[in-house]
């Protein structure tokens, strides 16, 4: 699967442009505040219908115009698919495969597999436990459609719980029916969950240690493990054994709300003694597995956005993720850097194929 190319029309700093690209891996290269991101940006809505970094889709448009379009030519499974999407001030966004309208954008996500790893992606180490389950829930849900819906049924079960806390903490009158029905729901919702998250946590360890490994090239001991109450406890009897503590905070301290993932370099916290090049090393090792299983998942390689992520790898580490990448395990590849001088020596020593471009002040020119 890969896309063929791609026309942009006032989007961010675009006004408009038109790119072919190989197959495999395409390097952009270009000054700050180019438009390097702008164009992978562009690449990720086309696989999940917003964008990676601005949530707002009206904002994306070139400024002081009032639409953008974004048409992507693809190969998937050898068939040729064209999307497209349109967003237009006041109308609904337009997303279309072949000319033909999507009723709901959710049809879409899923036909274009793809992974982005990007500067951004460090509040995995360095955030609160929020962003880890929000990161797991995110790469589930996106070949896991069943698993949304319990996260929401699992969220609004809560709101009613802690609701019915605050009560008994303001009221001191409590229900024990109503917090019994709460605790079925919580417990049915969030049980399913926990043996989802921990199947998928189970699959992406040992991928993530090998392709650490990998990059590292010096057996650095890393592990990832997945927290959980609900390893101590079954679900209903966390409940019950927390609800005194519950009544008295006036909230749910008990269930996969409270989840995170351990990242350990040497069985320490990484955020606390990991180096910036080792922590972004764990990141890239981290979203490659992620990569691996979704790739299992689809039978399809995703294609691979990589965002300036070579700042503060030593060039040890930044040839063995491009020798990584450049392999047939992975497909097609779109990297962003500053400067092509390391890149491109690498490229050359390792017999890599590859096209390169030049982005300046939203125009995109390929380099021969
Ligand atoms: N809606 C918009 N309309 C016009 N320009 C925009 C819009 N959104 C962002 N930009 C411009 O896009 C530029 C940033 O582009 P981008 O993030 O792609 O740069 P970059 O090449 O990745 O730079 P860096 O090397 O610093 O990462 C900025 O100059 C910004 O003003
Ligand atoms: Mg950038």
């Amino acid at each position: 699967m890969y896309l063929k190319n791609l026309t942009l029309l006032n989007f961010k700093n675009y006004s408009q442009c038109e790119t072919a690209f190989s197959e495999k891996v395409n390097c952009f290269f270009g000054k700050n505040g180019s438009g390097k991101t702008n164009l992978l940006d562009a690449i990720y809505y086309m696989s999940f219908c917003k964008s990676n970094f601005n949530s707002i889709d009206t904002e994306n448009i070139k400024h002081e115009l009032d639409f953008f379009v974004i048409q992507g030519n693809y190969s998937i499974k050898d068939e040729d698919y064209n999307i497209y999407c349109g967003v237009k001030k006041d109308y609904r966004k337009q997303f279309k495969k072949n000319k033909k309208e999507y009723q709901k954008l959710s049809e879409h996500i899923g036909l274009i597999p793809l992974v982005m790893i990007s500067p951004e992606d460090i509040v995995l180490i360095s955030g609160g436990s929020e962003e880890r389950r929000k990161y797991i829930d995110s790469v589930i849900s996106q070949y896991d459609k069943s698993y949304l819906e319990l996260l929401i049924n699992y969220q609004k079960a809560l709101k009613h719980r802690n609701k019915l806390l605050k009560d008994i903490f303001d009221t001191k009158y409590f229900d024990q029916l109503s917090i019994e029905i709460w605790d079925e729901q919580l417990s049915a919702y969030g049980t399913k969950i926990f043996e989802i998250r921990t199947e998928f946590i189970k699959t992406l360890i040992p991928v993530f240690q090998k392709y650490y490994n990998y990059i590292a090239e010096n057996g650095e001991i890393i592990s990832l493990n997945y927290i959980s109450q609900l390893f101590e406890i079954n679900f209903l009897d966390g409940l019950k054994k927390s609800f005194e503590k519950d009544r008295i905070v006036g909230y749910t301290t008990f269930g996969i709300h409270k989840d995170d993932l351990e990242l350990n370099l040497k069985g320490f916290n990484i955020k606390k003694i990991g180096s910036q090049g080792q922590q972004k090393t764990y990141l890239v090792a981290l979203k490659l597995a992620q990569f691996d299983f979704i790739k299992n998942l689809k039978n399809s390689k995703p294609i691979l956005l990589l965002d300036d992520i070579f700042d503060k790898l030593d060039p040890d580490r930044v040839k063995q993720i491009i020798k990584l990448v450049a392999n047939d395990e992975f497909g097609q590849i779109f990297i962003t850097d500053k400067s092509e001088i390391s890149l491109m020596k690498i490229f050359s020593d390792n017999n890599i194929e590859h096209k390169v471009f030049l982005v300046s002040d939203g125009n995109i020119i390929e380099s021969k």
